[in-house]
C-alpha cells in the first residue's frame, strides 16, 4: 500500500528550542529591523524560511564525519575523500574547494570574464548576477518564455530558451566566453530544467564551440525532479540522473549548503586545465591553499559524506513531496503563486495577491512582513527590491515580486508545514488591508540584505 501521510525519513536525536513571540513584540521587532527580515535577531524568528542555504541539519553520520576531519594544510587527506565525492557524482577533472557558492562564481568569473563579456543563463541568482557585472560583464537571462509566469503549470519552467540561447550565440558569440544554466532555478522558483532541454543546451555549446557550466547549488532536488516529471527517466534513480546532467557540462559551481547538505562551503570543478590553472592561483590569494581553499578539513568530510546522502530517494520523497503538500494546501485556497511547486520552496505572487500594492512599492515586502508579524514566520522577497535597480542607480519593476518560504533541509516536520500554510491562509484572506513600503536608506549592489524600509500610509 502507498501511503499518503508525509513521514521524515529519518528520527530525531537532538532537538532545539524555538521562542514563540507575540504579535505586538514581532511588530517592535520588524520595526527595530527597518522592516528588513534580513535585519532581524533569527532568536525572534518562529520558523525561518528565509534561506534553504546553510541552515539544514546535519546527519549523525556527517557529525561522526567532523571528527574524522584532518586538519593538515597541504594534501589532507578530507580534501581527497571530498575530491572524490565530487568525482563520483560529476567525473570533471579539477575540484576547487570554496567557503561558499559565490567564491566559486567569483573564481570562475575573474578568471575568465572581460568587460562587455555576456553570460547566458537561464536566470542568474542574485550573487551570480553580482559576480559577473563586477567584471563589467552581461548577465543575460534566458529562462523560457513560460517559465516567467508565475501561474502557467509546466513541468520544467527552468528550461533554458534554446532558441533564444542560439540567437544570442549566433549575434554575440564573441563576447559569449561560457554559458551557464542553473539547477534548479532559484530565481525563478526553483523550477527543474529537463535533461531534454541541458542536451539541447549541450548541443548549442557544441555548435557554437562555447564551455557549459552548471550552477548545480540543488542538482539533487532537479535530478528527482526529473525522476518524476520527465518521461523516461522514472525507472532511473536520482544519482544516475545527476551524473548524466554533469555529464552534459564541462564545469559547475556550486554551493555545497544546499544539496551538499552542510552548513558550510562549495566548489568549482571543471575540466578545462588552464582555466583552472588560473582559477587555483586566485584560490590561493583570496581563499586558501587548493586542498582546503577556505574550509576546515572536517567541513570538507562533512560535505562529502552531504553529497551521498542527498541523491538518496526516501529523503528527496520527503523533500520534494513535503513542498508540494504545502503548495497543494495553499492552492486549494486560491492564494497565487509559482506552479508547480519547485524543488526547495514554495513562492508566492506577492504581485497577484497585492495588485493594489505597485511593484516599486514592494508588495513582496508587504507580503514578507506580514507573514512575519502574524506567524513569526520569515520568508524573503524576491522581486523589485532584489532585481529592480539597475546599473546606472534607476529603478525599475523585478520581472515578478516573489515572496519565497524556502525550507531548511531535514529542520522542519509536517507539523511545521501545516502552521506555515495555516499563516499563510490567514494573511491572504486580509490581503487587502497590507500596504507598501518605500525604502529609506539602501546600498548600490546586493540591496536587499541591508536596506532599511518604511510602511507608506494607508
Ligand atoms: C542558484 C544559486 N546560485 C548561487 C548561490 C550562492 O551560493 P552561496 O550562498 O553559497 O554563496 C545560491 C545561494 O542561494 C543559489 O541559490
Amino acid at each position: 500500500m502507498e501511503f499518503r501521510t508525509i513521514i521524515e525519513p529519518f528520527r530525531i536525536k537532538s532537538v532545539e528550542t524555538i521562542k514563540t513571540t507575540t504579535e505586538e513584540q514581532r511588530k517592535k521587532a520588524i520595526a527595530e529591523a527597518g522592516y528588513n527580515v534580513f535585519l532581524l535577531h533569527a532568536d525572534d524568528v518562529l520558523i525561518d524560511l528565509l534561506t534553504d542555504s546553510g541552515t539544514g541539519a546535519m546527519s549523525s553520520a556527517q557529525w561522526g564525519a567532523l571528527m574524522q576531519g584532518d586538519e593538515s594544510y597541504a594534501g589532507s587527506r578530507s580534501y581527497y575523500r571530498f575530491r572524490d565525492a565530487v568525482q563520483d557524482l560529476t567525473r570533471f577533472k579539477h575540484v576547487i574547494p570554496t567557503h561558499q557558492g559565490r567564491a566559486a562564481e567569483r573564481i570562475l568569473f575573474h578568471t575568465i570574464l572581460h568587460a562587455g563579456d555576456v553570460v547566458p543563463n537561464n536566470n542568474h541568482f542574485d550573487t551570480t548576477r553580482a559576480n559577473v557585472e563586477v567584471e563589467g560583464a552581461e548577465a543575460r537571462d534566458l529562462v523560457i518564455p513560460e517559465g516567467r509566469v508565475p501561474g502557467l503549470l509546466h513541468p520544467f519552467k527552468g528550461n533554458m530558451d534554446l532558441p533564444a540561447l542560439e540567437e544570442t550565440l549566433g549575434k554575440d558569440g564573441a563576447r559569449v566566453p561560457l554559458v551557464m544554466v542553473t539547477v534548479t532555478n532559484n530565481s525563478g522558483g526553483g523550477q527543474p530544467v529537463s535533461l531534454e532541454n541541458l542536451r539541447g543546451v549541450r548541443a548549442l555549446c557544441d555548435r557554437f564551440q562555447k564551455p557549459f557550466f552548471l550552477d548545480a547549488c540543488r542538482f539533487a532536488e532537479n535530478a528527482y525532479l526529473v525522476k518524476r516529471r520527465e518521461k523516461g527517466q522514472e525507472g532511473r534513480t536520482p544519482k544516475e540522473i545527476a551524473r548524466e546532467m554533469f555529464s552534459l557540462a564541462d564545469g559547475c559551481t556550486m554551493s555545497a549548503k544546499k544539496d551538499g547538505l552542510a552548513n558550510i562551503g562549495g566548489f568549482l570543478a571543471m575540466n578545462d586545465d588552464a582555466w583552472a590553472e588560473k582559477a587555483r592561483n586566485l584560490l590561493i590569494l583570496t581563499e586558501g591553499f587548493p586542498t582546503y581553499g577556505g574550509l576546515a578539513g572536517y567541513d570538507l568530510e562533512a560535505i562529502a559524506r552531504g553529497l551521498e546522502e542527498v541523491v538518496e530517494e526516501p529523503y528527496l520523497h520527503y523533500r520534494i513531496r513535503s513542498i508540494e503538500y504545502l503548495a497543494e494546501k495553499l492552492e486549494s485556497a486560491r492564494v497565487p503563486m509559482i506552479r508547480p511547486p519547485g524543488g526547495h520552496a514554495v513562492y508566492l505572487d506577492a504581485r497577484g495577491l497585492l495588485p493594489h500594492i505597485p511593484p516599486l512599492q514592494y508588495p513582496g515586502v508587504a507580503l514578507v512582513n506580514a507573514l512575519y508579524e502574524v506567524a513569526g514566520i520569515r520568508g524573503v522577497e524576491i522581486g523589485t527590491v532584489m532585481f529592480g535597480l539597475r546599473p546606472d542607480g534607476t529603478e525599475q519593476p523585478g520581472p515578478m515580486d516573489l515572496v519565497r518560504l524556502a525550507f531548511p533541509r531535514r529542520v522542519y516536520t509536517q507539523s511545521h508545514v501545516d502552521y506555515v500554510a495555516e499563516a499563510v491562509l490567514e494573511v491572504a484572506k486580509n490581503a487587502g488591508n497590507l500596504r507598501g513600503y518605500r525604502i529609506v536608506e539602501a546600498p548600490r549592489a546586493l540591496r536587499h540584505f541591508t536596506a532599511r524600509f518604511a510602511p507608506l500610509g494607508p
